[in-house]
């Protein structure tokens, strides 16, 4: 078996390793020698240490890399849009076999790459491009397919895993631990893609994808980060026994016409302790799977690095190059249902809403008619003095409103109509809630 690999950056250099260092085992698993035919990079004089490999296979032209005839596999982890697109799209029309940890362009074309599969003939398999070192694309897309799932909720990005912990356990505001975050090395400089929800809202997309039958891209996706999470929020959701989490939450549902849709999102939601979602600290991330038949499953790992993305993508490139020596492919892509995704607005949520209001008779009854108006149902409420800026003035008082289920749209219209009381000095936070209390 003949690889091309395409990129020799965090994860590329530790597939090297990894390949070099199991060469025989690796071998024996696929039944035949696994060779690295080139490796394409960008700066071909870059200092790469001790990397067990020969210089001479190093080259600028991946394109001329993927179109070798001695080439079976292609391994892209490269990353970005394009030119991965180009690169797999031809590859995979010629007949190659693709392993890609690209989570991006699988979110924002997949449908392109399994179609390019479909037409040559050889897999796609992508295991790394979602929660890293954790086996989960594979039981979604094989062990599972007896079974329904109803419902997938995700910790999908280490980063504001790692940060919205360090909140929790220390008090800490967001900004502080990004800071700390990025002096650990657990977020980029530009930390934009984890904290606003992007890199989650791409894996929240390619798990529905699979989960659901159906093609969900990241523009399907509801997204929002977790930069306006504060310590006060943090605070409140402890008062609660809660803890906060940035989710992606991937949910069959039914339209008003009783029709299967999906509601696909991603946002920070406060989740009891003692969900198993809520032990999940630091960088880790975890994937809790709810299936008719099979019931609750819960997957945990390493999300992200470079060795542990590198077992994922080596344990693809075992499966696909036995397939091509039986001369086989795994079952292609399975879209059969195509449920269409329903807005946020349609998504059933829960809130907990914290106000600061005027300590009069009055006012409960005036905040209960609000959610009253939108068909929007309390589940419990506390009051007690103001701890905000107006604390120990005996005017106003915290009052801490946590819903049923309804309509996202309802629950967002009863804040916003929260806001234009004159009763209601501020709302202090608005977090979603997950996993009932
Ligand atoms: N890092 C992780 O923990 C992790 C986890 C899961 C998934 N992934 C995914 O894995 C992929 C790679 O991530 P990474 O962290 O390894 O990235 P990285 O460290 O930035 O490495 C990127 C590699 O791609 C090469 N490259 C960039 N542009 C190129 C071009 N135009 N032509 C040829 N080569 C080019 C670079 O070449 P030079 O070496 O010459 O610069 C480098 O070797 C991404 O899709 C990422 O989302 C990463």
């Amino acid at each position: 078996m003949r690889l091309a690999l395409l990129g020799c950056g965090t994860v590329g250099s530790e597939v090297v390793r990894l390949l070099h260092e199991q060469s025989a085992d690796l071998a024996a698993r696929i039944g035949a020698p696994l060779e690295i035919a080139g490796i394409a990079v960008r700066r071909i004089g870059r200092d790469r240490g001790d990397l067990p490999v020969d210089p001479a296979l190093f080259t600028t032209d991946a394109l001329g890399l993927i179109k070798r005839d001695d080439v079976d596999v292609v391994v892209e982890v490269v990353g970005g849009i394009e030119p991965a697109r180009g690169w797999l799209v031809e590859a995979l029309r010629a007949g190659k076999s693709v392993v890609t940890a690209n989570k991006a362009l699988l979110a924002e074309d997949g449908g392109a790459l399994h179609d390019a599969a479909a037409e040559g003939g050889g897999d796609l398999y992508y295991e790394a491009a979602v929660a890293g070192a954790i086996p989960l694309l594979r039981p979604l897309r094989e062990s599972l397919h007896g079974d329904r799932i109803t419902r997938v909720t995700g910790i999908v990005n280490g980063t504001t895993n790692f940060i919205l912990s360090a909140m929790d356990a220390t008090g800490a505001g967001f900004a502080e631990a990004l800071e700390e975050a990025t002096e650990l090395g657990y977020a980029e400089a530009d930390p934009t893609a984890d904290v606003e929800g992007f890199d989650a809202a791409a894996k929240a997309a390619i798990l529905a994808s699979l989960a659901f039958h159906s093609r969900v891209g990241a523009a399907d996706v509801h997204r929002e980060g977790i930069t306006e999470v504060t310590a006060a929020d943090v605070a409140s959701a402890k008062a609660m026994g809660c803890t906060i989490k940035l989710l992606c939450i991937a949910a069959r549902g039914a339209d008003a016409d009783g029709r299967e849709t999906v509601s696909v999102r991603v946002h920070p939601a406060m989740i009891p302790r003692t969900h198993p979602l809520a032990s999940v600290g630091d960088a880790f991330n975890a994937v809790f799977v709810e299936a008719e038949a099979a019931g609750q499953l819960m997957f945990y790992g390493r999300g992200a690095g470079g060795a542990p993305t590198a077992s994922a993508v080596l344990g693809d490139v075992v499966a696909v190059s036995r397939n091509r020596l039986a001369g086989v492919r795994a079952a292609s892509e399975s879209a059969y249902a195509d449920l269409p995704v329903r807005p946020m607005g349609e998504a059933l949520t829960r809130y907990h809403i914290s106000l600061d209001v005027a300590d009069r008779p009055g006012v409960l009854a005036a905040v209960a008619g609000v959610f009253a108006r939108h068909d929007v149902s309390i589940a419990t409420v506390r009051q007690g003095p103001a701890g905000g800026a107006t604390a120990g003035r005996g005017e106003d008082a915290d009052l801490v409103i946590v819903t049923h289920v309804a309509p996202d749209a309802a629950l967002a219209a009863t804040v916003q109509e929260l806001r234009g009381l004159d009763i209601v000095r501020s709302v202090a936070s608005v977090l979603r809630v997950e996993g009932g209390t």
